[in-house]
């Protein structure tokens, strides 16, 4: 599978949003990245339901909404997605991952369960054949610019071992050099924040060429 990228939304200068969708499209970006944080699963707060709204409306570039909130069996519904869209929630937020992929699903979305670098991957051998994809968090969720916690690479590596079909996302320091191991391990969507879409040091097309350069 080729590479694809998602740039986190939470990165991008909220003053200049418009003018990031354009250069997002132009960019022909595979998924955009959005952050939801509770403030109780996470200790933050980031982007919400009138975001996604609005986002939804204004590209056709589809949603890759991240739900880093408690039970999210209760609120998957207030978000706006459809058919193309992943939806992705946490195995430590629910008692019902079941329940939860069937909201997502029932709407015509694509499933995605996230781990975060603590959670065993033993716990998807129950629930595989229900998911479509797989994120990997390089790092323990709620901030951007933190450091990639080292022991996720070769849990990227056991995942692909084990599920050779699966699709593996992977988020949280996603740099340029981390994009190019975790592609070695077997990652096929790059949450791309801070460390490489979104860093200071080039534009947004100059870092996505060289991204794109790292997980060809
Ligand atoms: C982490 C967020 C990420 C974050 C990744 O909880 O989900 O989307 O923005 O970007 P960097 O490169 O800053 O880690
Ligand atoms: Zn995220």
């Amino acid at each position: 599978m080729r590479g694809m990228i998602a740039p986190s939304m939470m990165c991008a200068d909220f003053l200049e949003l418009g003018k990031s969708i354009h250069a997002f499209e132009v960019l022909k970006m595979e998924y955009l990245h959005i952050d939801i944080m509770d403030g109780s699963f996470v200790p933050n707060y980031t982007l919400g339901t009138d975001y996604v709204r609005k986002l939804k409306g204004a590209t056709k570039i589809p949603l890759d909404i991240h739900l880093m909130v408690d039970r999210p069996e209760d609120k998957v519904d207030w978000f706006e997605f459809g058919e193309g869209d992943f939806v992705s929630f946490h195995y430590e937020a629910t008692h019902h991952v079941q329940r939860t992929i069937g909201c997502i699903k029932s709407r015509g979305a694509l499933a995605m369960l996230a781990l975060n670098p603590a959670t065993h991957l033993g716990v998807l051998e129950d629930v595989m054949v229900d998911l479509d994809a797989v994120l990997i968090m390089t790092v323990n969720p709620g901030f951007a610019g933190q450091s990639l916690v080292p022991q996720t690479v070769d849990k990227v590596r056991r995942l692909r071992q084990m599920y050779p079909e699966i699709t593996i996302e992977v988020d949280g320091n996603v740099s340029f050099e981390n994009a190019r191991i975790l592609r070695d391990a077997g990652a096929d969507i790059f949450v791309a924040g801070s460390s490489s879409v979104f860093a200071k040091t080039g534009s947004l097309e100059e870092n996505t060429r060289k991204l794109r350069e790292s997980i060809r």
